[in-house]
This record gives C-alpha cells, sequence and structure tokens, in this order.
C-alpha cells in the first residue's frame, strides 16, 4: 500500500508479526496462516551480516511475500548503507521501510527519499542509541521503531529499560503534534505488550510469540490482543 493511500489509524494498537520466526521453509504458508487473524501488516527483517552478525531476506524474497499476500509489508532494514538498496526494496513490494540511525550517517535524507518513492519511512535505534537522536527528524518519519532487543536474532528477552525510550519518543512525537507511529520490536509477547502500550507504543512486532506460539498464529495473535485489553 503505496504511502500516498496508507491512513494512520490512531486509536488501535496495531500487531505486526516479525518473519524471521517463521520456518523459512515454509514461509508462504506461514504468511497465510497470518492472514485472518487481525494483523494488518507484516514486519520482514532484512539482515545483512554486516550490520548484524546474522543474514536473512533479500529482495527476491519480498517478490515473493508482495505475490502471496496483500498484507502491507513493513520492511526492517538491518543493514549498512541502505541508500543504495531503497528503490531495489521499494520495486520488490516495500510498503514502508524502516533503516537504523547507527547506519545512516545523513538519516534526514534518507527519510525523505524512502517518502519520495512513496514508502512510509521508518528509522529504528538500538538499545543503546538515546531515542533524542530522532527528535529532530520525526517529522519526515512515518515509523519510531525502538528496538527492545539488540538487533540481530529472535527469541531474545526484551530489555525492560528500553520502554523508558518508547515513552521519551511518544511524549516527543505528541510535543510536535506528529502522527508518527511508535513501534517496539523485540521479546514483545503477552507478558509485556500492555507494558509496551502503557510506554506508548502502538505497534508491536512480534515473531516468537506469535509465529512459534504453540497452539498456532492465530492464538499468538489473540494472547497479546488480550493482554493489551486488559
Ligand atoms: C530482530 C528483529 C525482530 C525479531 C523479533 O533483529 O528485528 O523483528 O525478529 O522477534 P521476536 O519477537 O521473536 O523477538
Ligand atoms: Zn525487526
Amino acid at each position: 500500500m503505496p504511502r500516498s493511500t496508507w491512513t494512520p489509524c490512531r486509536d488501535a494498537i496495531r500487531i505486526a508479526p516479525s518473519l524471521l520466526a517463521a520456518d523459512f521453509g515454509a514461509l508462504t504458508e506461514a504468511v497465510h496462516s497470518l492472514e485472518g487473524t487481525g494483523i494488518e501488516r507484516l514486519h520482514v527483517d532484512v539482515m545483512d551480516g554486516v550490520f548484524v552478525p546474522n543474514f536473512t531476506f533479500g529482495t527476491d524474497t519480498v517478490r515473493v511475500l508482495k505475490r502471496e499476500t496483500s498484507l502491507p509489508l513493513e520492511l526492517h532494514l538491518m543493514i549498512v548503507e541502505p541508500d543504495k538498496h531503497l528503490e531495489l526494496f521499494r520495486d520488490a513490494g516495500a510498503d514502508a521501510i524502516t533503516v537504523h540511525y547507527e547506519a545512516c550517517p545523513h538519516l534526514h535524507r534518507t527519510l525523505v527519499t524512502i517518502r519520495e518513492l512513496d514508502c512510509r519511512a521508518g528509522a529504528a535505534i538500538v538499545p543503546s542509541t538515546p531515542a533524542l537522536v530522532l527528535d529532530d527528524v520525526l517529522e519526515v518519519m512515518d515509523l519510531a521503531l525502538v528496538m527492545t532487543i539488540d538487533p540481530g536474532w529472535g527469541g531474545q528477552k526484551l530489555i525492560p529499560r528500553t520502554l523508558r525510550k518508547v515513552a521519551q519518543v511518544r511524549e516527543e512525537i505528541t510535543r510536535q503534534g506528529l502522527e508518527t507511529e511508535v513501534e517496539v520490536d523485540g521479546g514483545v509477547d503477552a507478558t509485556n505488550a500492555r507494558a509496551c502500550v502503557e510506554a506508548g507504543a502502538d505497534v508491536l512486532v512480534a515473531g516468537t510469540a506469535i509465529l512459534r506460539h504453540e497452539h498456532g498464529p492465530g492464538a499468538g495473535v489473540a494472547a497479546i490482543e488480550a493482554a493489551i485489553a486488559g
């Protein structure tokens, strides 16, 4: 869904399953198992083995995902020099592209470029990066992603201190009167989802808690929704 047709829904918490937790040998089945569970976007982690030690999806996989589902694809680029690859990922089917502050010497220009490609633009910060680094670019971002684990792998435990940064980003977005979404990513599950929302997150990325739930992805989504509802 191009940025030009996206309408941010402010009143509902969004859940974005991370495909990193899927069985890579049955990725399209995993995607189809998520449709109809109430989620409205897919979180696609791209890793280059340099920015983070792990490797995952490339543009060909994004193209397959685009063919298999109408769910918007939100790419999380954990790569160095993302500017070199923005158009490739847009052409492969990205609806949103999130880059890392730590990988972008000219983050403002990168975000503006992503929007010019008609994708929603996001910036992510790792646990050791202070929230204030985003203050001066929130106005050119559709999504602020606060990593709640050290990026590279799923299945880790959420780092509680990162929720302070969620609150700081949310406060700054409100202060600036913006519509930017706040997203948390890493170790999110039914035990901490409510705390994430109370801190100020409106998009929850969850991989393990959904795609590796003992009763299937639908139960995983429902457990997080129930936790948020309280
Ligand atoms: C990690 C990724 C996350 C991860 C989340 O670098 O950015 O999206 O897949 O997976 P869980 O929810 O299992 O921690
Ligand atoms: Zn991610």
